[in-house]
């Protein structure tokens, strides 16, 4: 109800300034601003970001909270808080980690995402708040209240994986973007998507789960009728580590300013695993391609890229045009 939801709402936002506050202005934060500055952030994008950081204690904000008068059945189910397995109370659900705060759509804090600051295999990076009454992971699209304007201005959106390659294009004045927190597009995503910009440039990570999550949603969205282009990272990297490694102009003008249309990612997409030194790969090559073409509605498209097909296997434009003929033959 929403006496429930307010009080939800109310204690995010408390968390918020008091996370934030540990991480700015006491001595056990600096470990943690110390990661912060190491990745390249401002303290700037910091502030804009509500980034704080969780005490390693188990009582830090549970306690806080109380004192403040919340119900703590309440605090319980907004994920913030957990009950005792004996009964007597409740303890902090985020212990020591980078807090960052997820948003609805207009900008009210309804959940945590929370960083180890080690890369150990054996504590998850993120840790996240579960799905609540007033959050729903699906439903969440980080950073669409800042994002909003620019997306507007430019008529585009740039859609990451990972809320850090947001925080790190904003720094580098590519304002708009959003990101989904991980690699599972929802309903709720692509209506949102659709609605706000004329086109969505998806740009996942470089690695192998990036490639194949922005194939998933190319195909998704040119589904849903969407105008998209895909930008992608060289050698397996991440919105953000490209950046920090290349610049924002770099990131700018190569891969924002430069993505490709949904054939020509296809054509990368196929030959990235591939050898065309070996006449199998080259056969596979041509295969998928086509595959893709026959779906297409372009005639246009389709000569293009039975040329580019041709030129990158040196397999002449006739053979290619022949075996398309086939393939649809074999369809029908
Ligand atoms: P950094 O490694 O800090 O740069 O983060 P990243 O944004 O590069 O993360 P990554 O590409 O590994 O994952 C993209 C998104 O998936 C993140 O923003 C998270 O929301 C989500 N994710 C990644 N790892 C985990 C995890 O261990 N647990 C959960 N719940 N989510 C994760
Ligand atoms: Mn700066
Ligand atoms: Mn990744
Ligand atoms: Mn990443
Ligand atoms: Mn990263």
């Amino acid at each position: 109800n929403q006496q429930e939801f307010k009080q939800m709402m109310d204690a995010h936002a408390l968390a918020t300034n008091f996370y934030s506050h540990i991480l700015l202005n006491t001595v056990e934060g600096e470990k943690a601003l110390e990661y912060l500055e190491k990745r390249g952030f401002s303290r700037a994008s910091i502030e804009k970001y509500g980034i704080g950081w969780a005490l390693d204690d188990f009582e830090a904000l549970s306690g806080l909270l109380k004192r403040k008068g919340f119900n703590m059945q309440e605090m319980e189910r907004s994920g913030l808080c957990i009950m005792k397995d004996d009964g007597t109370g409740y303890f902090d659900r985020f212990r020591g980690r980078i807090m960052f705060p997820l948003w609805d759509d207009t900008g009210n804090v309804i959940a945590f995402s929370g960083r180890s600051l080690y890369e150990d295999k054996e504590v998850a990076k993120y840790l996240n708040s579960p799905e609540t009454p007033i959050f729903e992971k699906g439903k969440v699209l980080y950073n669409l209240h800042n994002a909003r304007l620019n997306i507007r201005k430019t008529g585009k959106v740039i859609l990451f994986e990972g809320f850090m390659d947001t925080i790190s294009a904003d720094h580098v004045d590519v304002g708009n973007s959003v990101a989904i927190m991980g690699t599972s597009l929802s309903e709720s995503h692509l209506l949102k998507l659709k609605r706000i910009a004329k086109e969505l440039i998806i740009c996942c990570d470089g690695d192998s789960a990036g490639w194949e999550a922005a194939k998933r949603f190319a195909t998704i969205a040119n589904a849903n009728g969407m105008n998209i282009r895909i930008a992608l990272l060289p050698n397996d990297m991440d919105p953000d580590e490209f950046i920090q490694e290349y610049g924002g102009e770099a990131f700018r003008e190569q891969i924002i300013g430069n993505p490709h249309s949904y054939m020509s990612f296809i054509m990368a997409y196929a030959k990235r695993s591939k050898n065309l030194s070996y006449e199998n790969d080259v056969l596979q090559f041509i295969h998928e391609v086509l595959e893709e073409l026959a779906l297409r509605p372009s005639p246009v498209e389709r000569d293009l890229y039975i040329r580019q097909l041709s030129e990158e296997t040196n397999v002449s434009v006739e053979a290619i045009n022949q075996q398309f003929i086939k393939m649809a033959g074999n369809r029908a």
